[in-house]
């Protein structure tokens, strides 16, 4: 209890010396997190049999029959809140009383392992000197028993708040194990090895470099194939894909290579799917052959002795046993053969290419770059701008809020496509990102899509980085003591100690591109802006910052 107490005090202070004191909100984030978390709890030995003993298992058992209720529907309702405002409203709501609950149910818990520890000592000391035992044993009883009234009354009153929102699931229609999620948008389009080179800026160092790994034959092949594969990564939108595409049109690589192909993986890594789009773009023919041994033995014909390169792009598969599936028929090309995967997990990267390959980090365009981006996506070209001076200077401000992604710049660029009035341009500049309509804007929905794949420890953790303000630089051991502090680190091995833990979640969100190295790294850390966006975005009302304009927010909800 202290150590908790003094963590949050230092967190306290902490927030208070660099952030001016800031509040936050999780909200889907923190559900199934809360959820997943309060289940174990209700259900642990000890919590059951503090419950049994001090006749409170009545009101926890209702509690989880509530929750499971709840449950039961939270996929659906999160799957409808971006279309339907009373789903939305309805989540909201649950949230809120969720974090209720939550202190509810740590206050039950510390109070059951206060009285497992009194046990334990109780029955010691019984054995040695009894007189001990009653003075001791008395007052320990009288404290249970007040803590018994309260803790009966605290959970019957939050059982009712929670039966009351569980109540308005069948009015909102929603139902009841609907699995998986569909994310509520779509991802982009599925791509093509096409590029237009004119119109694609800055990367001439980059590409070189990759094409120079491509036309070397001397690289170590990958584990048992012949074939080698050179990983791009990097986060949405900073433009993994267009450099695929430049060096795959390149005319060296052309000549140099027998065979080329050209897949767009996605979120599902269908192994039979992604083999016959192989051999389609291979053999530049459709292919309708279904069964999968077919199609392997024919791509592998196919490739028979060939030089062949492969563009695996936008790659998110952790799995080693389909990647290795994949591969098989690649062990007939001719050595010198390459595969260039790109994706935004680390992990991924070094599953396919093993840990010894060097991974090719994709980092943001310059923000002149990025400004030619813009200008032609904006104005058309050059002379247009110029004739636009102050549409042109605004424009520059809109592209320092790009940070140097290519894809916020040519978004907003198009989106001011045909808009001349100045007003329009100005509230471009001065919205904030996710307000931005999901039909007009990608930038936001791209960079869900790297959320929606974060196992739901990780969402909260991440979530919760909204507190830091744009640019701020962070140490990990920082982050992990306020993770801590917050409770988000979920040990499911006892022995390991709660910092190595919150470093384990923190490299994971460095290698999804969620953190990246400051410039001039001196061991801290920071987010890009548009994933500070996100952050805030995923996190609604329940954070805030006292930066933030006092008379948009709302502090009714918030939480941290
Ligand atoms: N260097 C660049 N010059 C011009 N446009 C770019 C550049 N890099 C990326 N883009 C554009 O930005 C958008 C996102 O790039 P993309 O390559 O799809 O990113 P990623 O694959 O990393 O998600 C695309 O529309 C692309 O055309
Ligand atoms: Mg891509």
């Amino acid at each position: 209890l202290s150590l908790s107490l003094s963590l949050s005090l230092s967190c306290f202070s902490f927030l208070l010396n660099f952030f001016h004191c800031e509040t936050m909100s999780v909200g889907d984030a923190f559900l199934s997190a809360f959820l997943q978390v309060a289940f174990d709890r209700l259900a642990s030995r000890k919590l059951l049999d503090f419950a049994q003993y001090w006749k409170v298992d009545v009101e926890r058992k209702n509690l989880i029959r509530t929750l499971r209720k709840i449950n039961a529907v939270l996929n659906d309702a999160e799957d409808k809140q971006s279309k339907d405002m009373a789903v939305k409203e309805w989540l909201d709501e649950l949230t809120d009383v969720a974090y209720d609950a939550e202190v509810v149910i740590d206050e039950f818990a510390t109070e059951a392992l206060r009285w497992k520890l009194l046990e334990g000592s109780v029955t010691t000391q019984a054995s040695t000197e009894e007189s001990q035992v009653w003075s001791f044993n008395i007052p320990a009883s009288f404290s249970h028993f007040m803590f018994n009234v309260d803790i009966k009354y605290k959970i019957k009153a939050i059982t009712e708040r929670l039966d009351d929102i569980a109540k308005e699931r069948h009015d909102l229609g929603l139902r009841d194990g609907v699995q998986g999620r569909s994310y509520g948008f779509q991802e982009r389009l599925p791509t093509t090895s096409l590029v237009n080179e004119s119109d694609v800026y800055g990367r001439d160092e980059e590409k070189e470099k990759i094409i120079d790994m491509l036309l070397r034959d001397d690289q170590e092949p990958c584990r048992h194939n012949k074939i080698s594969v050179i990983p791009i990564v990097g986060m949405g939108g900073v433009g993994k894909t267009t450099l695929a595409q430049l060096v795959f049109n390149d005319g060296r690589v052309h000549e140099h290579f027998d065979m080329k192909a050209w897949a767009c993986v996605t979120e599902e890594f269908d192994v039979t799917r992604i083999t016959r789009a192989i051999l389609e773009s291979a053999t530049e023919k459709p292919c309708n052959l279904e069964n999968p041994e077919l199609l392997q033995l024919s791509l592998q014909n196919e490739l028979k002795g060939r030089k062949f390169l492969l563009v695996l792009d936008n790659v998110w598969n952790e799995n080693y046993t389909a990647w290795d599936v994949l591969t098989r028929p690649f062990s007939a090309c001719a050595d010198g053969s390459k595969i260039i995967a790109t994706t935004r997990n680390n992990n991924v990267a070094s599953i396919m290419a093993g840990r010894s390959v060097p991974i090719h980090y994709l980092m943001h365009l310059s923000d002149d770059d990025c400004w030619l981006l813009f200008q032609k996506h904006a104005f058309g070209n050059a002379i247009n701008s110029r004739n636009h001076p102050k549409l042109e200077s605004i424009g520059r401000e809109i592209v320092k809020k790009c940070k140097g992604l290519p894809l916020a710049a040519k978004t907003l660029g198009g989106l001011l496509r045909c808009k001349v009035e100045e007003d329009e341009w100005e509230d471009i500049l001065n919205s904030e990102l996710w307000d931005l309509p999901d039909d007009k804007s990608d930038i936001i929905p791209a960079l869900k899509l790297s959320y929606h794949h974060l196992p739901t420890h990780l969402k909260r953790c991440f979530a919760y980085c909204t507190i830091f303000p744009k640019d701020y630089e962070f140490e990990q051991e920082d982050l992990v003591l306020l993770w801590m502090a917050e409770g988000f680190l979920q040990p499911s091995n006892r022995r390991k100690e709660m910092e190595d833990l919150g470093r384990e979640y923190f490299s994971e969100l460095l290698s999804r591109s969620f953190f990246q190295k400051s410039s001039g790294y001196k061991g801290e850390f920071v987010m890009h802006d548009l994933i500070n966006d996100l952050a805030q975005c995923v996190a609604g009302d329940i954070c805030f910052k006292l930066e933030d304009d006092m008379q948009n927010g709302t502090l009714e909800k918030a939480r941290h």
